[in-house]
């Protein structure tokens, strides 16, 4: 059967769909399809962190029962004519529609609510997809039979199939994702699963359960294989709460392990809601190490981190190593001491300040991104300025900013009241965004135009066009920048350039490229993490004596 896969929500649920894909493939039966409308199976892999996130798949799944009902399909795949219905096949029809199936974090939080009206048959929670197969099975029992055993048939089918069990182990360690890009430079590797945080506004916990770690091990080995045979030449770790990592069964005679059995994991001022930490095994910092260690050539990132998992190991190594990205996501939520206490962060606005300059003088040419919520449960005014100025304290390199959404289950659901009303919400919503994007635009201005960055290509910007053609790639700090392809530079998706910024619009860049380069060639140079490049072009620096030779080769 062909199946079509539509992914809504973050980076681990585009993950997850690899997963799913090579599950769905490793099993004869199926192929996967891009065109929607020919496809069998059509299954959704949601997200449910706020409502309008929720809202626009039960939009999705409205339509396309509606597509289906107007349009029946057979389930091996040929058209079925409408006008061809009679009396003796009404009961078969109404099984020769497409399966349509809901998976991750909507499938767990909303469960058998999700077949309501019928616009789902097939409800699949995130740590169940080795089940599908039999799940799909169960519903569409192989019919190339001929018509008449179809009656009989129809009688065994399923309805409704759901798998919604959450797991304490399941990593999915063993499944090898087949990238919907398979061409992409740039890949991810899921290193964990789920959350033990509890942050008061958060479903994460209630949808994708317990934190598990997938064995080391098997993540260098994916990394390693995508770098060796697939060009992939920038890997970013990829895990709900990515810096707790933790392999218990890690064994030091493999890697280095930078932890011993006690050690502090957090920061000063950063408290772990969970307690069961700690203990033998590898951590987060090893696995960076062991990641970054596969090549020089090779660029590392990681997302989506907490602040309170960013030990002193963590941050030497990242200014230590030329390949390790200097870029920390630094979820911030919220800059008011009170509303992160009820927030349960874990952490002080004071704390967290602490924590930027730390990183600030560890790293010197790091970008700082955070997330954002506004108008959450008795938010004052006061409170929201607080958040106002942090965000002027820390000048962001880049922000995602939302309004807050209440969630069932959540403990802000069961004892606070979402009490600021949806204008004051939004109005609070633009004051960050406008001021987030004056202070990147400044920001940018001041540290990135007028300086060398190595930018790994990634592919054709989408503004180019014929007659100016343009490549895109990001910088190390990950900011994107586009800049025009020269005739005389040969230049691929996978290379490393050296681009000269000349102009920044918010936080996108503009450049120059100069020339083609390694990472290792552009260190040498003096040009990477360690170089304090000058911006001032009337201070004759190395970069921009560099600068003028390689514009005069040009
Ligand atoms: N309402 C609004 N935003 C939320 N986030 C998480 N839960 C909610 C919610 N209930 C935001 C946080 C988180 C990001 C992924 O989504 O900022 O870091
Ligand atoms: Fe959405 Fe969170 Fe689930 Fe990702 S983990 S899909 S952000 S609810």
């Amino acid at each position: 059967m062909k199946f079509h896969l539509k992914t809504y929500g973050c980076q681990m649920n585009v993950s997850d769909s690899d997963i799913v894909r090579s599950i769905l493939l490793a099993d004869d039966n199926n192929n996967n399809d891009k065109i929607e409308m020919d496809a069998d199976i059509l299954l959704t892999n949601t997200c449910a962190i706020r409502e309008n996130a929720e809202s626009k798949v039960w939009n999705r799944l409205l339509q396309l029962r509606r597509a289906d009902t107007n349009n029946p399909i057979k389930i091996d795949g040929k058209q079925k004519n409408n006008n061809n219905s009679n009396q003796k096949k009404k009961k078969k029809k109404k099984h020769n529609k497409r399966i349509i199936g809901v998976l991750g974090c909507m499938a767990e939080r909303l469960k058998e609510d999700m077949f309501k009206d019928g616009t789902a048959d097939l409800i699949v929670g995130p740590d169940a997809y080795r089940d599908l197969p039999r799940l799909i099975s169960a519903l569409a029992p192989n019919d190339d039979d001929d018509d008449d055993d179809d009656e009989i048939q129809s009688l065994s089918m399923l309805e409704q199939a759901i798998n919604v069990e959450l797991s304490f182990d399941e990593t999915y360690a063993d499944i090898k994702p087949i990238r919907s890009n398979p061409n992409d430079v740039t890949a991810f590797v899921s290193v964990m699963r789920g959350c033990n945080n509890m942050c008061s506004y958060c479903v994460v916990p209630f949808t994708r359960g317990r934190e598990r770690s997938r064995g080391m091990d098997s993540i260098v080995n994916e990394a390693r294989i995508l770098y060796e045979e697939n060009n992939v030449k920038e890997i970013c770790l990829l895990g709900q709460n990515v810096n707790s990592y933790h392999d218990r069964n890690g064994n030091s005679n493999n890697y280095k392990m930078k932890y011993k059995e006690g050690y502090n994991i957090s920061n000063d001022g950063f408290s772990n809601m969970f307690r069961l930490r700690g203990g033998a095994g590898y951590y987060f910092v090893d696995l960076v190490e062991a990641v970054s260690d596969i090549s020089p050539e090779l660029r590392v990132r990681f997302t989506s981190p907490h602040p309170k998992d960013y030990p002193p190991e963590l941050l030497s190594l990242m200014a230590e190593r030329n390949n390790v990205c200097n870029h920390l996501h630094m979820p911030a939520q919220s800059g008011s001491s009170t509303v992160l206490e009820r927030m349960r962060r874990g952490y002080t606005r004071e704390a967290y300040i602490d924590l930027i300059d730390d990183v600030r003088t560890i790293i010197p040419d790091v970008a700082i991104t955070s997330d954002f919520i506004t108008g959450f449960c008795g938010e004052t005014e006061e409170e929201h300025q607080q958040t106002l100025s942090l965000m002027e304290y820390v000048q962001y390199d880049q922000a995602f900013m939302f309004a807050y959404s209440m969630r069932g289950k959540t403990h802000a659901h069961r004892s606070m009241v979402d009490d600021v009303p949806e204008e004051i919400k939004s109005r609070r919503l633009q004051e960050i965004i406008n001021i987030f994007r004056t202070n990147v635009q400044d920001r940018n201005i001041k540290e990135e135009v007028g300086k060398l960055r190595l930018v790994l290509v990634e592919g054709e910007s989408r503004r180019s066009k014929e007659g100016s053609r343009q490549w895109r790639g990001r910088t190390d700090q990950n900011k994107s920048i586009v800049f025009p392809i020269p005739t005389n530079i040969e230049l691929k998706a996978g290379d490393y350039a050296v681009v000269l910024v000349d102009e920044a619009r918010g936080h996108t860049l503009k450049g120059k490229l100069l020339w083609r380069a390694t990472m290792q060639g552009f260190n040498e140079l003096g040009l990477g993490h360690h170089h304090n490049q000058s911006s001032d072009s009337n201070n004759l620096t190395i970069p921009s004596l560099l600068l003028n030779a390689m514009a005069a080769k040009l």
